[in-house]
């Protein structure tokens, strides 16, 4: 099945109508980009096609709110789905072909007889309190690589540990796609864009902003000459509790390993997570750069 849009890109929701574009695609020569997303879309997914298009001559997007990588008192049922919105949004962008499957396409009755386990990297940050999340997203996005078949594979480092841990899965088990990781987009404030943020009022905006303040302050020690692990971790932890961030994690970690670092070093992660109101946000900067330079990320958009 393949649903008709306005413009020129194509829409489609099972597996058949999948292979069947991509085998076009294919066909004509072309070389494929996909950036995996649970729709809900933002500029900086947005971005990540924009990235696409440079990469690759045709791109696949696909919107699945993968259910396997949610845990049973997370926000599954309230994630928001905005369908219509995304796919004008990628129309613009020119995006080729979209990928929107319902659950009992990439979950049919009686599969789940084998999943993707990561066995290192996986209990630390946000995995240490989103047991089974990673095994989720590894699943899920080893069966769109399945299904794809992508040269190349756009993910953004908002989500730095789920990016590594899907590197890691590629060099592992030798899939053979190029994982591209993209910069944080921001907003004007520096507030990370997360489909998330639509669940903050404006008061608990005005909070969020302390983590890419904090983040920033961190930064800049480190610039400045800070190498001590627990004080980088200080000045992000008083930040966010000062202004009333509930704080899950402030870890500074190796890149690659995902293990804690001892000292930090031009590389090194300082990730956060925390909630606002009942709204749970991460972030992370690389030490050595600031959010707003090539170092750390920033471009701030709206
Ligand atoms: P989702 O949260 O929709 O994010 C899709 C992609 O957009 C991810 O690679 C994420 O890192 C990237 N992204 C989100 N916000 C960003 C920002 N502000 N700047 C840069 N990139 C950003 O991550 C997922 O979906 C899912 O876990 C998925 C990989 C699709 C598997 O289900």
């Amino acid at each position: 099945m393949s649903v008709a849009t306005g413009g020129a890109v194509e829409v489609v929701r099972t597996e058949p109508a999948l292979r069947e574009a991509i085998g076009r695609a294919r066909r004509g020569g072309s070389r494929i980009a996909l950036v995996p997303t649970m729709g809900a879309l933002h500029e900086g997914h947005l971005r990540l096609v924009d990235r696409a298009r440079e990469r690759a001559d045709f791109v696949v997007v696909s919107i699945f709110v993968n259910p396997l990588q949610f845990g049973p008192s997370e926000d599954l049922d309230r994630y928001p789905r905005t369908l219509d919105r995304d796919l004008a949004l990628l129309e613009e962008r020119d995006v080729h072909l979209v990928f929107c499957p319902d659950v009992e396409v990439m979950y049919p009755p009686g599969a789940g007889a084998v999943a993707v386990v990561p066995e290192r990297g996986a209990d630390t940050l946000c995995g240490a309190s989103r047991p089974g999340h990673f095994r989720g997203v590894l699943t899920v996005v080893a069966k769109l690589f399945g299904l794809v078949a992508p040269d190349v594979a756009v993910f953004g480092r908002k989500d730095f540990q789920q990016a590594e841990l899907i590197r890691a899965m590629v060099r592992d088990l030798n899939m053979p796609v190029v994982i591209d990781v993209a910069p944080v987009v921001r907003d004007g404030g520096g507030l990370a864009l997360s489909s998330r943020n639509r669940y903050l009022s404006a008061g608990e905006r005005e909070t969020a902003l302390a983590i890419p303040r904090s983040l920033e302050a961190c930064a800049r020690a480190f610039l400045a000459g800070e190498r001590s692990v627990p004080r980088l971790r200080d000045i992000v932890h008083r930040g966010l509790e000062r202004a009333g961030v509930r704080v899950e994690y402030v870890e500074i970690v190796d890149p690659g390993t995902l293990d804690a670092a001892e000292v930090a070093h031009v590389g090194s992660v300082c990730a956060v997570a925390g909630r606002v109101g009942s709204t749970r946000l991460i972030d992370n900067v690389v030490l050595g750069g600031m959010l707003d330079t090539d170092g750390g990320d920033v471009e701030p958009v709206g």
